[in-house]
């Protein structure tokens, strides 16, 4: 009940696709290889982050970074390819996001959150 599939192929590469599942908006970024590069270089100094994660913890299929919409802070909406880490930037207060949706400055208190899903096929994922 509620799940929603999104047919990943209509995403072109760098794009932030945005749908809504449980009546929150996820985003679903299929990520370049330079964004990909980018967040995989910040590993080396991640455990000093405020919510320590990898970027394969957060991306297990690297090109692919599927979170919740809301900033962890209080529920804003951040704006995509933006902030100082050019991932997401919340505007309400200043949070700032790199390309696996890791708080990196600004009074969010933790990481973009990673919704339940799964891949259905090569191109299709479910969410929930
Ligand atoms: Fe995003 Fe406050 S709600 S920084």
């Amino acid at each position: 009940l509620g799940n929603v599939e999104v047919d990943t192929s209509q995403i072109m590469p760098g794009q932030n696709y945005t749908t809504r599942w449980r009546g929150k908006p996820i985003f679903i970024r299929r990520r370049t290889p330079e964004m990909i590069a980018a967040s995989r270089a910040d590993d080396s100094h991640c455990k000093s982050f405020k919510d320590p994660a990898t970027d394969a913890e957060r991306c297990p299929n690297p090109e692919w970074l599927i979170v919740l919409g809301v900033c962890t802070h209080l529920g804003c909406i951040p704006h995509a390819d933006a902030g100082m880490w050019h991932g997401f930037f919340c505007p309400c207060h200043g949070s700032h996001y790199d390309h696996a949706g890791r708080i990196r400055a600004g009074p969010a208190p933790t990481n973009l959150e990673i919704p339940e899903y799964e891949w259905v096929s090569d191109t299709v994922i479910k969410l929930g």
